[in-house]
């Protein structure tokens, strides 16, 4: 084994990571040495491809970054049953244009108390129904064979209940307990719930539980057998460090850091962002530079803007490559409820003002609920109150205001502090239950939106043929409990068979899909280099967004009310993208839910 590269980059970051871990670790300087050597070993274990690959990224540092990327995220077992199918359906993403999957948790867990695999009991074991570590690998290279990257969660705030750590805790071992916070009794526990809010106040209220076998008391933010790890346990950094090196060096490109605002706690804090997860997200970042330097982070931040971005860490000190661009995704479902862009307009500011450097993850839904993180503050002068206007946006996508076409339920509803989150399928949420032809002009245009912004676009499985809430769930006694089911049914196959049907609504959505994608890929204008603003309309319930790069433009409008709109723009002749016809945008109609792609160029 040659380890000329590993050791110029563990020399040339050695300074900055011993000064990182000494400080929080107390100058522990034999778990320093122990995270050193990990990091050796898990270099030497690295495959030759997998080798090659870190060299050509190293090169190409900003391929991440390119236009051409497509991604989706999905349930192995819900999209083709297991590893081994997933790999036998590579020809459908293909057709779907993805070249980056994200496999939704598919490592060791116990059915019903996995928390859709967010409870891990295994770190180095793939779930046995989908398969083993061999498929996984099997998977990575054949999507590398492919040109398709793969993500994968690294779940590290917590184990389950049933992982050997917290087994051994259980059964008394102290070694094993410091991996965890563990309290013989509430005094603790007590003082932290003055401070911490609940994550799920209705499915899993307060942040400890009591093991009556045992007589302790140990902190579970999320669900009761999800087990807190401590991180101010150098061991535990260690070892943890290690299960993600793990996985990446099964071929995994992107590692998505679940959870990562919460791993550090302290007495008297929210446990929220605290400044010590940057200390350990830097550590981690600088793990993968010296074993993996062509894996990406991508950070699982769902919070409120401000907290967001600096999970990017700064251009000397980066943290994750990547972060989900929740806010966005959040305020481009208010924006259709409320027919109104003023919210969505101030954040394409707000994302303007980042560095350039910072490469943000789109989407409309993903497994999660929608909870509704709006800049309520901004919102008031408007007369939009947090707990009024939460109710109305719940009441708006469950169908209940008049004129609703939508189809959702909601999640964690919590009377106490009217704060309840949304679930439901792109086309549910869209409407498309209820009203399928304007539902669908709808679910294109909300697309359309989230491929015009720049970073990742990323499709949550089944939405390129419409899929709609699975409401079997409600049957299901290991599911009922978590409305998130609702739109994490089985992939139906009999639907996107209609994809080919022409006429039918998965032909034309999956088509248009395709359309602007493509359109997408080929055009510079959607790269991360261009320059992005929003600009006036006249109608609040239009989005104008205008990208530039020297000498061209690209204008883009959306309409987010089902009523048609008449803008009168006052701008020259362009070019409509998807027809490559002229268009004079100076007194128009845009239909409802319509959308524009229009290009100028020779611009001075
Ligand atoms: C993340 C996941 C969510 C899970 C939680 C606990 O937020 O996206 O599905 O419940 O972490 O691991």
């Amino acid at each position: 084994m040659d380890y000329t590269d590993f050791v110029t980059r563990l020399n040339a970051n050695y300074d900055e990571l011993k000064w990182l871990y000494c400080e929080l670790y107390h100058n522990d300087m034999m778990a320093f040495h122990y995270f050193t050597d990990m990091l050796r070993r898990m270099y030497s274990q690295r495959r030759q491809s997998l080798l090659e690959l870190d060299r050509q990224r190293i090169q190409r540092p900003d391929w991440y970054r390119s236009n051409g990327l497509l991604g989706m995220m999905l349930y192995v077992d819900n999209f083709a049953g297991n590893l081994q199918g997933v790999r036998e359906k590579l020809p459908y993403l293909r057709e779907c244009g993805v070249n980056y999957v994200h496999l939704m948790p598919l490592l060791q867990t116990v059915k019903g108390r996995s928390d859709g695999g967010y409870a891990v009991a295994d770190f180095r074991k793939v779930q046995p129904e989908l398969g083993t570590m061999e498929d996984l690998e099997q998977l990575a290279d054949a999507c590398h064979d492919a040109g398709i990257c793969l993500a994968l969660d690294f779940v590290m705030n917590h184990t389950s209940e049933d992982h050997p750590w917290a087994r051994a805790a259980r059964a008394g071992d102290p070694v094993a307990r410091a991996r965890y916070f563990f309290y013989r009794n509430w005094d603790v526990p007590n003082e932290f719930e003055k401070t911490v809010p609940q994550v799920f106040p209705t499915t899993a209220p307060g942040n400890f539980t009591y093991l009556p076998d045992c007589g302790e008391i140990v902190m579970t933010t999320f669900y009761p057998y999800q087990w807190d790890l401590n991180y101010a346990n150098p061991m535990v950094f260690n070892d943890m460090t290690e299960n993600l090196l793990f996985l990446a060096n099964r071929g995994m490109d992107v590692i998505r850091l679940d959870a990562i605002p919460y791993i550090w706690k302290e007495l008297g804090t929210s446990c929220r962002n605290l400044p010590r997860v940057h200390t350990l997200s830097r550590m981690l970042r600088l793990a993968c530079e010296i074993v993996c330097p062509g894996v990406l982070l991508l950070g699982e931040v769902v919070m409120e803007p401000a907290k967001v971005a600096p999970y990017f860490g700064t251009e000397e000190k980066p943290e994750c490559q990547l972060l989900y661009n929740v806010t966005t995704m959040c305020s481009t479902w208010h924006t259709l409820a409320t027919r109104d862009v003023r919210l969505l307009r101030r954040q394409i500011e707000q994302l303007r003002a980042l560095p350039r450097g910072s490469t943000f993850q789109n989407y409309l839904r993903c497994h999660d609920d929608i909870g509704w993180g709006l800049d309520y503050p901004w919102l008031s002068q408007f007369g939009m109150e947090e707990v009024a206007h939460k109710q109305y946006l719940n009441d708006w996508f469950t169908g209940k205001r008049p004129g609703s076409p939508s189809r959702g339920e909601l999640y964690n509803d919590d009377p106490r502090l009217g704060d309840a989150r949304l679930c439901g399928t792109t086309a549910s949420l869209c409407g498309m239950e209820t009203d399928e032809e304007l539902g669908l002009q709808c679910d294109l245009m909300m697309h359309a939106w989230m491929l015009t912004q720049s970073g990742i676009p990323v499709l949550y499985s089944g939405d390129e043929v419409a899929q709609f809430n699975d409401y079997a769930y409600h049957d299901d006694p290991d599911k009922q409990a978590d409305s998130r089911y609702l739109h994490r049914g089985p992939f139906n196959w009999n639907l996107a068979l209609r994809r080919h049907v022409p006429d039918t609504v998965q032909a034309r959505l999956f088509s248009g899909l395709r359309r602007l994608e493509k359109l997408r890929a080929a055009e510079p204008l959607f790269g991360c280099e261009a320059d992005f603003n929003s600009f006036e309309t006249g109608s609040d319930a239009v989005l104008g967004v205008r990208r530039s790069l020297p000498g061209r433009e690209l204008i883009a409008l959306f309409n987010f009310s089902p009523e048609p709109q008449t803008l009168r723009l006052g701008m020259r002749c362009v070019t409509d993208l998807l027809t490559g016809e002229k268009l004079d945008l100076g007194c128009f109609e845009l239909p409802g839910y319509g959308f524009v792609w229009a290009k100028a160029e020779g611009l001075s």
